[in-house]
């Protein structure tokens, strides 16, 4: 089952760019930066270090903190194009056929990094991606919640943004970092704004917050698909709202286990969320910090339930009807996945 799942068409809709930043580029580029990164942490010694202590996260707000910390080593477009390059390969090798690809401008901003320059790495990577890969993808622009809404008017307003939204390098917004004490409605504003300018909407919601977050993004925000969302399960009024609205929710795993959103893969409600019939895609979120690309949690998620080919060509079917991209390019990815079903031995 594990080569069927490295073979199925897959479309990965919530990776932060950021979070694929492995050890390996991450001291790579801490060096040819001259950057130093903090001496007072232990983690920091070795790649070996690092990855042992991103296997003790104790939440959200602790994994953030290593997130942050890391982004300091991408300075010039040359590491954001290194960086997306890293990822697409990545995904390319486990199947990935089309990827929405997070990104967290405010981080940057902070530390004296242009839009213009994240941009210009990001969309070089694309290209590149495109081109060498076949793989089609799209860029989405995050607004960071634990910052004022004002910083996220701030930067929807800067020419730096408006010049990408013109050019169509940016598909749509989205809403991350940690989500218990910075509700979705308190983005009101900037959410509509973002609507206004033609960008499709999303946001992290019910991951390690309420059920009620995903309410308020669907009806607050107006958003159209929804990142993490496993929290659902706990309102089944909801659940079937959504399910009856064909509603995505982009799950990932591997990350819900590490940031101890849930004990293990068996607590996920992924049974709960076929037998209703809300859609859904698997994804990764920050690969370098929780263990595994998407193939892994493809992998993980069939470990523990067993899901039929039938069932993976359902949620396959999901995250292809589920990507904001053209209708002919959904064509060519249902192709695939016929020939992915064709070639399954019975
Ligand atoms: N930023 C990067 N990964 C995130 C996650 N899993 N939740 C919220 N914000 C994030
Ligand atoms: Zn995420």
């Amino acid at each position: 089952m594990h080569a069927y799942l490295k073979a199925l068409p897959k479309c990965e809709h919530h990776i932060h760019i950021e979070g694929a930043l492995m050890p390996s580029l991450l001291f790579d580029l801490a060096s040819r930066n001259n950057i130093t990164l903090p001496i007072e942490d232990v983690a920091y010694t070795s790649e070996e270090a690092l990855l042992d202590r991103y296997n003790r996260f104790t939440s959200l707000d602790d994994f953030l903190g290593y997130y942050y910390t890391a982004m300091a080593v991408l300075q010039h477009e040359n590491d954001f194009e290194a960086l997306a390059w890293s990822y697409f390969k990545k995904a390319h090798e486990d199947g990935v056929v089309h990827a929405e690809v997070f990104f967290d401008p405010q981080a940057h901003l902070e530390r004296g990094v242009s839009v213009a320059t994240v941009i210009a790495g990001l969309t070089a990577g694309r290209t590149r991606a495109e081109k060498e890969l076949n793989m089609s993808t799209m860029l989405i622009c995050c607004y960071l919640r634990h910052l004022p809404q004002s910083a996220a008017l701030e930067l929807f307003d800067s020419s730096d943004l408006q010049a990408a939204i013109t050019a169509k390098e940016i598909d749509g917004v989205g809403l991350d970092s940690s989500e218990t004490p910075f509700p979705p409605e308190l983005f009101k504003d900037v959410y509509a704004k973002s609507k206004s300018a033609g960008l499709r909407l999303t946001a992290h919601a019910g991951e390690e917050g309420p059920a009620s977050n995903i309410a308020t993004s669907l009806f607050v925000l107006g958003v159209e698909r929804i990142d993490h969302g496993i929290r659902l399960a706990d309102d089944p009024k909801l659940m079937m709202k959504v399910a009856r609205a064909g509603t995505m929710l982009s799950i990932c795993p591997l990350s819900n286990v590490r940031l101890r959103c849930v004990k293990s893969v068996k607590e996920l409600p992924i049974p709960k969320f076929l037998e209703t019939g809300v859609k859904f895609s698997i994804n990764s979120d920050d690969p370098a910090y929780f263990g595994g690309f998407i193939l892994d949690n493809y992998c993980a998620v069939h470990d523990e339930f067993n899901l039929s080919p039938q069932q993976w060509e359902s949620i396959a079917l999901a995250g292809i009807n589920g990507s904001w991209c053209s209708s002919a390019r959904k064509s060519e990815m249902l192709q695939l996945l016929e020939v992915a079903r064709k070639a399954l031995p019975s």
